[in-house]
């Protein structure tokens, strides 16, 4: 039989297959709440308007929060037939009501419903990401705070480059984090503007106050071009490009767990409550969470590639491609909403080894630069002598086998006659660290003080 909703035009329904590919409803369900709020919204509205009679608008309004309650009760009758939530909703709500229902999809359609349910929807998950790397940034913070003066050692090619405190460390994630929250600031503001009243494409001839609209649902104003408004994804884009470089930096620290929880590193360990056991292995103690979080990024970038694909080169206004964005970006924000919250876990619970930490960074030659440093203001040496010099004891250290502290004052002088015992001074990690004072520079104090402005600015 011919579709409920525009079955004057059919004399027949669709077939089977042409449903399947057709409905959305399996996924677009997850907008219920969205999908109210708007009609809840319109109609109120409406009767303010004089479009509906305010009877009407209040057999409307109360016929969604029953429906509300349904969904949420996982007794509301969702069926394919109704193609979308925005059909199946409006024709239960018919069904409750009776005539008033039919009055709801006034100066109206499904494409400025779609895209305002759709923006409500990523706001909130703007919010929760924003929440969520808040949350993480403490976390990062109180290790900061901890460990301001634990030595470690600094990497460049994963190879030892020169000592630095594990509080500097955690900073790094700290604005790494920073700034991925401030990117979900700026998409939610830019998303904040209210596409219901563009109705199908070119506005409406009914005398709607899209104003109204837009403040009760909490958007800053209407967007200004009914095109524009039913064709936006940007939206969509702006988040999962958001959440695709914060999945970036969470998967850069998740591989740093997984290497610094190794038997071979064992900077940290990893709470029990973040790891897994082996089936046969009796001594394994799996960083699962970890790897499953370097990870995630695949998902969230795909989701990006694929959300972008189907957007490009689509004439203006809205075409049925669109429908294909959802499923892209819910997976991708359930992706990166629970990442955080994993990540923030494995972060609080981790405990460093600081023993650990401070032999790996004195070892491998770390303090090289630091020795260099020393010629160039101890002897005068132009740089890149220095540098020649210091290479030079560090390949005759290398091949004793022991580190550069190691080596005797005679031995040094052998390379440079101006070097004295003064140099051994520089050569110890504590030293090194400290001496590194420079605005954002390793020293603990700049550590400290960074961590004090950051708690300030958490709150
Ligand atoms: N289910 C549709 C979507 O997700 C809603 C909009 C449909 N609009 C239309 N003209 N067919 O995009």
């Amino acid at each position: 039989s011919a579709n409920q909703m525009w079955g004057g035009r059919f004399s027949a329904g669709p077939d089977a297959i042409m449903q399947a590919i057709n409905a959305s409803i399996g996924f677009d369900q997850r907008l219920y709440a969205q999908d109210i709020a708007g009609s809840r919204a319109h109609a109120a509205m409406l009767a303010a308007q004089g479009i509906i009679s305010s009877k009407d608008a209040d057999a409307i309004g109360e016929g969604l929060l029953a429906i509300l309650s349904e969904i949420e009760a996982g007794k509301f009758p969702f069926t394919p037939e109704l193609e979308d939530i925005h059909l199946n909703i409006e024709a239960r709500l018919t069904e409750r009501i009776g005539e008033a229902g039919k009055r709801l999809h006034t100066g109206r359609s499904r494409n400025d419903q779609v895209a305002v349910d759709f923006r409500l929807w990523t706001r909130d998950q703007c919010d929760q990401a924003i929440a969520g790397l808040t949350g993480l940034m403490r976390a990062f913070l109180a290790q900061a705070e901890a460990g301001a003066d634990w030595v470690m050692p600094g990497f460049t090619h994963l190879q030892t480059a020169q000592p630095v405190t594990w509080g500097h460390h955690m900073l790094a994630y700290v604005e790494m984090l920073a700034r991925d929250r401030s990117r979900f600031e700026d998409a939610r503001r830019r998303m904040n503007e209210c596409p219901l009243g563009a109705a199908a494409l070119a506005g409406t001839s009914f005398p709607i106050d899209r104003h109204a609209t837009a403040k009760a649902l909490g958007f800053d104003r209407p967007t200004a071009n009914s095109l524009d408004s039913v064709s936006d994804r940007d939206f969509a884009l702006e988040f999962l490009a958001a959440a695709s470089i914060c999945a970036m930096h969470l998967s850069r620290f998740a591989e740093e767990l997984v290497i610094w929880s190794s038997a071979q590193f064992r900077f940290v360990r990893l709470s029990d409550k973040w790891t897994t056991g082996s089936s046969i292995m009796p001594q394994k103690k799996n960083p699962d969470a970890a790897e499953l979080l370097r990870a995630k990024l695949g998902r969230i970038l795909g989701a990006t590639v694929a959300l972008f694909t189907v957007m490009k080169g689509l004439a203006l206004t809205y075409s049925k491609d669109m429908q294909e964005d959802k499923e892209q970006v819910f997976d991708a924000a359930d992706s990166l909403i629970l990442g955080l919250a994993a990540m923030t876990g494995m972060v609080s619970d981790m405990t460093a080894n600081r023993e650990v930490l401070a032999a790996a960074a004195a070892s491998g030659f770390s303090t090289a630069t630091d020795l260099a440093d020393w010629l160039v203001r101890a002897l005068g040496l132009p740089f890149r002598e220095a540098h020649h010099v210091t290479g030079t004891l560090v390949a005759m250290a290398e091949k004793q086998g022991c580190d550069l502290p190691d080596l005797t004052l005679p031995q040094m002088q052998s390379v440079h006659p101006g070097v004295t015992d003064e140099v051994f001074g520089v050569l110890g990690v504590e030293n090194s660290v400290r001496s590194r004072i420079s605005y954002g520079g390793t020293a603990p104090d700049q550590v400290r003080a960074q961590v004090a402005r950051w708690k300030a600015a958490l709150g």
